[in-house]
């Protein structure tokens, strides 16, 4: 693998975040999300949020993106100050799956934590992630997180028919973004 460069993402970046994105969807949230989703209408959804989100973006928002080679390899997006009491939220950390493992998203979750501490009012930070998905929990406790709370993981962009029956989510939570330990 060459070298990871993390930067601020930028309106040409929609389509490959997107494509990332809805790859690792199929890939990681099958049996919570419905097939029919996954396999029909989740790249036209994510490109929808994707082009929004860069081509309008909101001073509370920042999206990072690591480039191996040129090429966008991972994302995070996060939202300042989300949350009166769990602070600033964590809303999507992805990696291109050949390249899982290799440090990348350890990169962008502490590149995150930074810009939650240099500029959050609480410092503060949290995430939702998948119950099912316990690799990525085993990689938030890695790095600190502890889980807090579980809820209903609600259907993707409030479309219904987009889940498998009700899947749960859980709240992770850093008490402090510089709490977040590197690995
Ligand atoms: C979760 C994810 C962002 C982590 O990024 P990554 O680049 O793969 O992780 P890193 O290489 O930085 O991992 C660092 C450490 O976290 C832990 N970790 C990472 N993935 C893990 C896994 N699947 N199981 C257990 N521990 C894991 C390990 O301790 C790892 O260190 P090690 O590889 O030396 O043992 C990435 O694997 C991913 O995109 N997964 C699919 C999408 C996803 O689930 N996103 C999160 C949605 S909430």
């Amino acid at each position: 693998m060459g070298s990871v460069t993390l930067r601020a993402a930028s309106a040409a970046d929609a389509q490959a975040v997107a494509t990332l994105h809805a790859d690792s969807w199929r890939r990681h949230y099958r049996g919570a999300f419905a097939d029919a989703f996954l396999d029909g209408d989740v790249v036209a959804d994510r490109l929808a949020v994707w082009a929004g989100r860069l081509g309008s973006p909101k001073p509370d928002q920042v999206t990072i993106v690591a480039d191996v080679d040129g090429e966008p390899v991972g994302f995070v997006h996060v939202v300042l100050d989300d949350d009166a009491r769990w602070g600033s939220f964590i809303d999507n950390l992805h990696v291109t799956d050949a390249l899982r493992r290799g440090g990348i998203g350890s990169a962008l979750i502490t590149r995150a934590a930074q810009t939650v501490a240099g500029h959050g009012t609480t410092g503060a930070l949290y995430l939702w992630v998948l119950e099912q998905n316990t690799a990525a929990q085993a990689f938030y406790v890695g790095h600190g997180a502890s889980p807090v709370e579980r809820a209903y993981a609600g259907e993707p962009g409030g479309v219904p028919g987009r889940l498998n029956g009700s899947p749960a989510k859980l709240r992770m939570s850093w008490a402090h973004a510089r709490d977040l330990r590197k690995r």
